[in-house]
């Protein structure tokens, strides 16, 4: 079955259970998701707090924080939208200005291939404490599969600008 899928590149199957389960968990990313996703990065990496702004001088992570939310809710977007790409084109393709910003961003903040496999883990984690019984490996695989190929563009146009 897997070798199958991986055949096929990313279903339709995929995209769909990616679809559903950000459709359940986007309205309440603001309140709810967005803290517990940074709550559990942070567990993992401590250190990665001093690379948020809105993070280094606060003891707990601010509960109304903007800026906060906003990375939050543009990493799940972006990751959905990357599986939505990959079932229509078999790749992850993002406009020139966006991706020249992403990898400087990121490059300036010393975000390295560690720091983005402790975000995919808070990611996942985080989408399975929100859909409950909607749950499932397929699911989990479907994201991990759609944040992987967009880590893999932005960390490609990182090295790029290094
Ligand atoms: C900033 C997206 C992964 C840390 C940003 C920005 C975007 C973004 C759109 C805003 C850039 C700006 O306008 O300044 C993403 C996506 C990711 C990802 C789509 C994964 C697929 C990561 C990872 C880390 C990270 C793995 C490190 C743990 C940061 C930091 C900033 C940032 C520190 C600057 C925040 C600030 O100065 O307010 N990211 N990011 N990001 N990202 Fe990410």
């Amino acid at each position: 079955e897997r070798e199958r899928e991986r055949e096929m590149g990313f279903t339709e199957k995929q995209e769909a259970l990616v679809k559903e389960s950000w459709e359940v968990m986007k309205q309440n990313i603001p309140d709810q998701h967005s803290l517990r996703f940074f709550t559990l990065i942070l567990e993992m990496a401590p250190a990665v707090k001093n690379m948020f702004p809105f993070l280094k001088d606060s003891d707990e992570i601010p509960q109304n924080n903007p800026k906060l939310k906003n990375h939050a809710r543009i990493v799940f977007k972006m990751t959905c939208d990357s599986a939505i790409q990959l079932r229509e084109k078999g790749q992850v393709v993002l406009p020139a200005v966006l991706l020249k910003h992403l990898g400087s961003a990121h490059l300036k903040k010393g975000v390295v291939d560690s720091h983005f496999e402790v975000v995919k883990k808070a990611l996942l984690g985080t989408i399975k404490e929100a859909v409950g019984e909607s749950w499932s490996d397929e699911m989990g695989g479907a994201w991990g599969e759609a944040y992987d190929q967009l880590a893999a563009t932005i960390k490609t146009q990182m090295e790029e600008e290094a």
